[in-house]
């Protein structure tokens, strides 16, 4: 038996801003865990045979980010059920026969922060879900079990919404459309889980999706408000939300999965706001 830690890491493309080796080294040190966790930016070219090193030299788990999250789901050997229904991962474990499982905790560090930390109510109530890619299939499940009225997916490329509404239409009532096609007035609940915000951009949806009540959360983060939080909050939103806490629960989530303990979220969340005001 080796006393060395456990190894841990986050891959993405790219990586080198990620706080997740931040929030895990808190986690690790609250729950008296022996482990590192690393950065790690693999191109979508290298990405699986680099995986596959990683675990072969000893690696226990691997969160996966931008933009690897589909291609993750294809290395693993086996998924979990919401997983496979998300068809996209965040999580990646070596299990005991040498085999690798794919979990997704996105959707339940989202339904976390939003549910348990911020009191928003999913059940009965209008969500528009803005994007149609991994981070969209990864909450669209847990969201859907929560039974809201009406679950829209807004798409710059309208078949992508389309087709990703049908394949998890068995859930509930979700439809897909483009942006200029999304109706009925403001919505309740708008999520932004596009890669807009990664360039500064922001989804063209119509401003009339949003009401004095509409809560917006950007499942994007940053030192300042992101574009998407700008945007809401100029066109009088006054519940606008960033994805800090949902990073942390889907963090928590992961390391429950790797190491079964699940860790406090509230006092990463601090200091992450406090590092991040720092930073800034
Ligand atoms: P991810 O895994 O983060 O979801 P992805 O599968 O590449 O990454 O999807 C990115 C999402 O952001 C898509 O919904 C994309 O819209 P398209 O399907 O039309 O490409 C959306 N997106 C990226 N940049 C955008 C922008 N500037 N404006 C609007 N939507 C954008």
């Amino acid at each position: 038996m080796s006393d060395a830690p456990d190894q841990y890491g986050v891959v993405g493309h790219p990586v080198a801003h990620s706080w997740s080796p931040f929030i895990h080294g808190i986690f690790a040190r609250e729950t008296g865990q022996s482990m590192v966790y690393r950065l790690y930016d693999f191109t979508p070219e290298d990405f699986r045979d680099r995986v596959l090193e990683f675990f072969l030299g000893g690696g226990r788990g691997l969160n996966v980010t931008l933009p690897h999250k589909i291609a993750a789901a294809e290395v693993a050997n086996e998924l979990t059920p919401r997983a496979a229904r998300a068809q996209a991962v965040n999580t990646l474990s070596l299990q005991a026969d040498g085999t690798l499982l794919g979990d997704n905790t996105d959707g339940a560090g989202l339904v976390h922060d939003l549910c348990d930390n911020f009191n928003v109510v999913i059940t009965r109530r209008r969500i528009l879900i803005i994007g149609a890619g991994g981070a969209s299939r990864g909450v669209l499940a847990p969201l859907l079990a929560l039974e809201p009225v009406e679950l829209v997916i807004a798409n710059r490329t309208e078949e992508r919404a389309q087709s990703l509404a049908n394949e998890f239409s068995d859930l509930g009532a979700v439809s897909g459309v483009g942006f200029r096609y999304v109706s009925g007035g403001a919505f309740d609940v708008i999520i932004n889980a596009t890669s807009a915000s990664l360039s500064g951009d922001v989804p063209a949806v119509p401003p009339s999706v949003i009401g004095p009540e509409t809560v917006c959360y950007d499942m994007a983060y940053g030192k300042t408000d992101t574009a998407f939080i700008q945007w809401a909050l100029a066109r009088g939103c006054t519940h606008a939300i960033q994805g800090w806490g949902m990073l942390v629960e889907q963090a928590a989530e992961s390391f429950r999965v790797w190491r079964g303990v699940r860790p406090p979220t509230g006092p990463v969340l601090t200091a992450l706001k406090e590092r991040a005001a720092r930073a800034g």
